[in-house]
């Protein structure tokens, strides 16, 4: 039997949303679905409003161009992230300044990021990487007294916490923005989401992901024919409502969810202690991990490329960890990060999803374990 990667967790919760959304004939996005599931994700993050997105990236996007930022500008991102992080500063125009991480959480390094701005840094975006928040009592620091806009790329950390906040509270950025995508912890394929501390600049980003005019619900208030004025250059950024009705299901879910994932996150742990030649993930102080991705650093003296098709070949999912961007051609191989070169080289994911077993965590470990110790380079 095959141990997957990642799982989506549905039932007919999921089913029954869905009856439901298409029987209201409401499908496509920025609906009565779509609002209200804004509303309790919003509730959830203790935020004050917040937008359903196709995508997380689409969010990153227009989180930039809310805040004015463009041509010219610079952007600090922190490197080790999926290059959706570094491609929405592109997408604005702007220039990604890829800033190195810390070696234990692989979240940004402040003190690397203080270094790297100049008079044209607008912005930095902080990647919670694997689910686990950046360090925002550090980047709040940084940020005080410059004009500098700080956004939390919460693509993998919907539930996660730091000081017993939720991602995606005005506590921790100017934006938040969130993936739903199929290896997330709550997901409907392909979605995305969006909280702002300034309700401004989210009701920018809301009318920029319609086209750049009120959503069609907005508009069924209106007392007269309500043609849209197109004032601004939008995009079609909207989720749809059958994919809400699906985010409902799971969100009404997720601290179910999240507690099997820190479940199994505990069983790897005591499963790979053993094991001197795998660290398991360091959580960083006053948080709560959100295990979107489980992901053990290897020795270097293991040949982590070929333990990774050998797991798959015995029907384990397995992955890299995620990407070193600052050496992806399209950002013209600039920069220097060494830590997150570093782990791009050595980083393996393993499963984790909220359907594993106990038995599952065992038969990954076994697997792993065997392999590593085999597997040299
Ligand atoms: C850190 C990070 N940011 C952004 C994204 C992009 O998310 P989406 O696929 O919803 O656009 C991902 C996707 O995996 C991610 O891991």
């Amino acid at each position: 039997m095959a141990i997957n990667l990642g799982e989506p967790s549905y039932d007919d919760a999921e089913f029954e949303a869905i009856r439901q959304v298409f029987a209201s004939n409401w499908v496509a996005g920025q609906g009565p679905t779509s609002r209200r599931f804004e509303e309790s994700f919003a509730q959830f993050c203790g935020a004050n409003g917040s937008i359903a997105l196709n995508n997380c990236t689409a969010g990153l996007h227009l989180a930039l161009l809310a805040l004015g930022i463009g041509e010219g500008d610079e952007v600090i991102v922190a490197d080790y992230t999926y290059p959706a992080t570094g491609h929405s500063v592109l997408y604005a125009g702007a220039k990604p300044i890829f800033c190195d991480v810390r070696p234990d959480t692989w979240t940004i390094d402040v003190s690397v990021a203080e270094g790297l701005i100049t008079p044209r840094t607008r912005a930095i975006i902080a990647v919670d990487v694997a689910g686990q928040p950046a360090d925002y009592e550090e980047l709040h620091a940084l940020v005080e007294g410059r004009d500098l806009a700080l956004i939390q790329d919460a693509a993998c950390s919907s539930g996660a916490t730091y000081g017993g906040r939720r991602t995606g509270s005005p506590w921790f950025a100017d934006v938040s923005l969130f993936s739903f995508h199929g290896r997330k912890g709550i997901t409907c394929g392909e979605g995305g989401a969006a909280t702002a501390r300034d309700p401004e600049v989210l009701a920018q980003m809301r009318k920029l992901s319609c086209f750049g005019v009120e959503s069609a619900l907005a508009r069924q208030g209106s007392t007269s024919l309500p043609i849209p004025v197109f004032d601004d250059l939008g995009y079609n950024y909207k989720l749809s409502d059958i994919a809400c009705a699906i985010m409902e299901a799971q969100l009404a879910k997720i601290d179910a969810l999240l507690a099997h994932r820190r479940h199994i996150a505990a069983r790897y742990e005591e499963l790979f202690s053993t094991c001197d030649l795998v660290r398991t993930p360091r959580v960083g102080p006053n948080r709560e991990h959100a295990y979107q991705t489980y992901t053990l650093t290897l020795d270097h003296s293991v040949n982590r490329d070929e333990v990774a098709m050998q797991l798959r070949a015995r029907g384990i999912g397995c992955n890299i960890g995620t990407f070193a961007s600052h050496v992806q051609p399209i950002y013209g191989k600039t920069q220097s990060c060494p830590v997150s070169a570093d782990q791009w080289t050595r980083h393996l994911a393993i499963p984790m999803h909220a359907n594993l077993t106990d038995a599952d965590a065992q038969e990954v470990a076994r697997n792993v374990i065997e392999l590593v110790t085999t597997t040299r380079k």
